[in-house]
């Protein structure tokens, strides 16, 4: 299986050759990406930018340096019509849209907290096609999406990629520099015992949440009746890559202190291409009430409250949500 070229096993697939040039494209983009990362300390990119962006976060230098080269190198795919980048707040457009062409959603660099004390960090991606000649919306329901990925700079450079069917997950080989299928069909176990949530907002939370915690925390001696562990390590592609290599539940929920925002994480290029790929996994994806791929955009950095990974957890959640609403009404 080792044999499986990224660039073999696309071009055996049935996908539109300009979707592989894209695909081909982003693939290069992580991997001099990664190449920034692991020198970030002699190139001098480690820190921060004094910069920030339409999020208002403060932009690190290799944020910058990431969507740069997504810029750069995929402005080479003849028909990608536009890029929505995290670090830029209007559409980049880079041709006349025509019927068909391809629309970039991006996260050049997730976790970015995590650069400077050295651990996982990623990108993140969708692909989306323009809908009809000169048509420049760009605001699709995630359902929508023809292709969603991730790669995640850890121990080893991992590209992990959806094109509907089945996630596969590709390893650079140190010294080829290919991406080899290493992983051809991830699944998300249905059922765990491990769930990752910032739990320093639980002052913050609704009372569903904070329901679904504590039953996980009280372990043996509680309803759940068997005991849960807990991870967090600040790297949305950390979290969902662990979620589909043994399973979990992934939460940043809306709180009280983010309520405003609508969430913490944006749509259109950390949940729905995540929400995908757990699908496609066997997993579940929602905001408590809503399937995240069905939600409709009101804007390209719009937030939503995020609840994916295992499906009996994710409905769990929701059931608690619901009765919640229920209740209040
Ligand atoms: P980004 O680095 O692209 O801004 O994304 C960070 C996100 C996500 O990756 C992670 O799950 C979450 O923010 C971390 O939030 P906390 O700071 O609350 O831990
Ligand atoms: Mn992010
Ligand atoms: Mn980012």
């Amino acid at each position: 299986m080792t044999d499986m070229t990224l660039r073999r096993y696309l071009t055996q697939s049935a996908l539109d050759p300009n979707l592989i040039f894209l695909l081909e494209d982003i693939a290069s983009s992580c991997r001099v990406i990664a190449d920034h990362v692991r020198n970030g300390a002699f190139e001098g990119n480690l820190g921060s930018a004094n910069a920030t962006n339409i999020q208002g976060e403060t932009q690190k230098t290799l944020d910058i340096l990431a969507n740069d080269e997504f810029e750069r190198i995929c402005a080479n795919s003849p028909h990608l019509a536009a890029l929505v980048s995290e670090e830029v707040e209007e559409v980049t457009w880079l041709k006349d849209p025509e019927a068909g062409d391809y629309l970039l959603y991006f996260d050049p660099l997730d976790g970015s907290s995590n650069l400077d004390v050295n651990l996982s960090v990623g990108s993140i991606f969708a692909v989306m096609q323009v809908q009809s000649d000169g048509d420049r919306n760009v605001l699709h329901k995630g359902r929508y999406q023809v292709c969603a990925g991730y790669a995640i700079y850890g121990p080893s450079l991992m590209f992990v990629l959806t094109v509907g069917g089945k996630v596969a997950g590709f390893t650079c080989q140190h010294g080829t520099g290919d991406f080899r299928l290493t992983h051809p069909d991830m699944k998300v176990p249905a059922e765990t015992s491990e769930f990752a949530i910032n739990t320093s907002r639980y002052r913050y939370w609704d009372a569903p949440v904070r329901r679904y915690v504590d039953e996980c925390v009280a372990g043996e001696e509680g309803v759940r009746l068997r005991s849960f562990n807990m991870r967090w390590t600040a790297s949305m592609v950390a979290e969902i890559h662990r979620i589909l290599t043994r399973g979990g539940v992934f939460l940043y929920p809306a709180d009280s202190n983010n309520r405003n925002a609508g969430g913490k994480l944006r749509l259109m290029y950390e949940a729905n291409p995540m929400a995908m790929i757990i699908e496609q996994a066997g997993g579940a994806a929602s905001t408590g009430h809503t399937p995240i791929l069905d939600i409709a955009p009101t804007g390209p950095h719009q937030r939503v409250p995020v609840i994916l990974g295992s499906r009996s957890e994710v409905e769990r959640l929701i059931t608690y949500h619901t009765t919640e609403r229920a209740t209040a009404q």
